[in-house]
């Protein structure tokens, strides 16, 4: 059986999680439920980053430790992604016991393998990003440019891990792998980051006791970039369960930022390297959502929240550069999905912001996104055929006719949406699935068997209008697990549509007629735009 490994970045713990970690695992989710259709054996691993100084010192100014303060602010994770019907086969935290075992055992094999040395490291720190930053990066007076927070000058003595050993193998790499990272555009700015030289990176800190123990060296523990990346081979044995760890490994799925590709694309293979495994097979790197232009992180929510404190006064002037402040009721998934439902927050994730590129988040956006498919098409197409096989067919669908028009359209549509897929474009598969839609209401237009007698003619466009919906609550179903089960409740079908296996399942004709047809609320009600 085919095997596909997915994974999301593990998030930072400080925060409530926004709706830009909605919308990388919202993608994750979708590509691991795509593939369990395909019959595919999936693992999708996804969970929290919980170490370092920024957790441990956020601990205290809460007045609490990191053991207790990571397990509360983690849970909120879990807490959204299961409101967002995320189906993640596992959720690892960096703070459990399995995690540390995995991180020493890999990091044990690097410093044996003679990758590891001591040295002396100074530079200027910045908490927020948990990193040494080179002076030309920072702003007057030491500032982080991003967290507009002044950094630290630390001198540690560390140990260090010896990038720089691995340039060469890192390019043979990349160009014997075209295809590891993706989009190419990605790749190039990996191959040219690692081509403009490498240098040796800082891996342990005395600074924090919050991380895991250095096995050879107690007094130190790991840098946090480099136990976090370790997540990844944790989650499936690495160390522990040899065979599992092979089964999985290194046919990875990496689903990351952009912001993060350093990490996953410099750093990480070569770590693979110098501990003698594989690296990533494929890493997938994908834009930001904006909101006004500027981008949904944790840091700007922060400052927005900030910024609407401070304007509790008449002049109500809070915004940063003109710019009206992002309310944080507006982007935690948990507004969103009280507000326009689960399966439509899902579906606007996935169709409006390609994988790869930057979107614009916007309530107007998703409002538009959502009348125009949700409601005209999908939601007015199912209720209209309910609606007529109850009055033209006493309420029993009928089969789909063999020869309707609608039958290789929708084998046109299969063929593209299983292309897109497998390309790891959600937005493509969808724009292909609601031309299906389209084109059924379209036909019922045509045919208007609404004002029909009774009879062949009738069943033979309502048989092939409910076989449409029922490839359809397949194809959408990684995208809307939740309105596509109901679908397929009201046409009658037994179990679930991300019970079947694509693409025998989506073959025309399988839609065995007989069935009794639900009316049944309206799916999506229109909303005012
Ligand atoms: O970087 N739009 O965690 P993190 C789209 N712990 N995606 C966004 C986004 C936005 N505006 N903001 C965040 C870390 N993301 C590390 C990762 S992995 C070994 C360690 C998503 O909490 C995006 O996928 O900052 C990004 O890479 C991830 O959240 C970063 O989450
Ligand atoms: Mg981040």
């Amino acid at each position: 059986m085919p095997r596909f490994y997915v994974t999301t970045p593990i998030y930072y713990v400080n925060d409530v999680p926004h709706v830009g970690h909605a919308y990388a695992t919202v993608n994750a989710d979708a590509l691991a439920r795509w593939h369990r259709l395909l019959g595919d054996d999936v693992f999708f691993l996804t969970g929290t980053d919980e170490h370092g100084v920024k957790v441990a010192q956020s601990a205290e100014e809460h007045g609490s430790d990191p053991p207790a303060w990571t397990e509360r602010t983690s849970g909120r994770f879990v807490d959204a992604w299961k409101a967002l019907e995320v189906s993640n086969d596992d959720f690892i935290r960096t703070s459990e016991p399995r995690h540390h075992r995995a991180v020493q055992a890999f990091l044990q094999r690097i410093y044996d393998n003679g990758f590891i040395e001591t040295g002396t490291y100074s530079g200027w720190y910045c908490v927020g990003c948990e990193a040494y930053k080179d002076e030309s990066e920072l702003l007057e007076g030491h500032v982080c440019a991003e967290h507009h927070r002044p950094a630290q000058w630390l001198e540690e003595e560390n140990y260090f891990f010896k990038l720089s050993a691995f340039q060469d193998r890192l390019v043979e790499w990349y160009e014997s792998n075209p295809e590891a990272v993706r989009p190419e555009g990605k790749r190039n700015e990996a191959l040219a980051f690692i081509k403009g030289g490498l240098h040796d990176i800082s891996i342990t800190r005395t600074s924090t006791r919050w991380g895991v123990e250095v096995p050879w060296d107690p007094a130190h523990v790991f840098y946090v970039w480099y136990d976090a990346l370790v997540n990844y081979i944790t989650a499936i044995g690495f160390g522990e369960d040899e065979a599992r760890f092979e089964g999985w490994w290194p046919a990875v799925h990496h689903l990351i930022g952009k912001e993060i590709l350093r990490f996953h694309c410099v750093w990480w293979p070569a770590m693979c390297m110098a501990a003698g495994i594989e690296p990533p097979a494929h890493v997938f790197v994908h834009g930001w959502l904006l909101v006004g232009g500027s981008r949904l992180s944790k840091t700007r929510i922060r400052q927005a929240a900030e910024a609407a404190e401070a304007a509790v006064g008449p002049a109500g002037d809070a915004g940063e550069g003109g710019g009206k402040p992002v309310k944080l009721t507006e982007i935690t998934p948990a507004a969103l999905t009280d507000d326009f439902g689960v399966d439509a927050i899902r579906y606007h994730l996935l169709r409006d912001t390609p994988l790869g590129t930057d979107g614009e988040f916007s309530y107007e956006g998703i409002t538009a996104r959502y009348n125009a498919d949700l409601a005209n098409n999908l939601g007015n197409l199912v209720s209209r055929v309910a609606t007529v096989v109850g009055s033209k067919c006493g309420g029993v669908g009928p089969a789909p006719d063999a020869a309707s028009r609608l039958g290789p359209e929708s084998a046109a549509v299969v063929a593209r949406a299983v292309a897109a897929w497998d390309r790891l474009a959600p937005h493509e598969a969808l724009e292909a699935t609601w031309h299906l839609i389209r084109e059924t209401n379209a036909e019922l237009e045509a045919t208007e068997p609404w004002k029909a007698d009774p009879g062949p003619v009738v069943d033979g466009v309502l048989g092939s209008a409910l076989e449409a919906l029922r490839i359809v609550a397949v194809l959408a179903s990684p995208a809307m697990p939740g309105v596509c089960g109901e679908i397929w409740r009201r046409l009658g079908l037994p179990g679930r549509p991300d019970e079947v296996v694509v693409p025998e399942a989506l073959a025309w004709g399988g839609y065995p007629g007989g069935m009794p047809v639900e009316k049944g609320a309206p799916l999506f009600p229109r909303r005012r735009a």
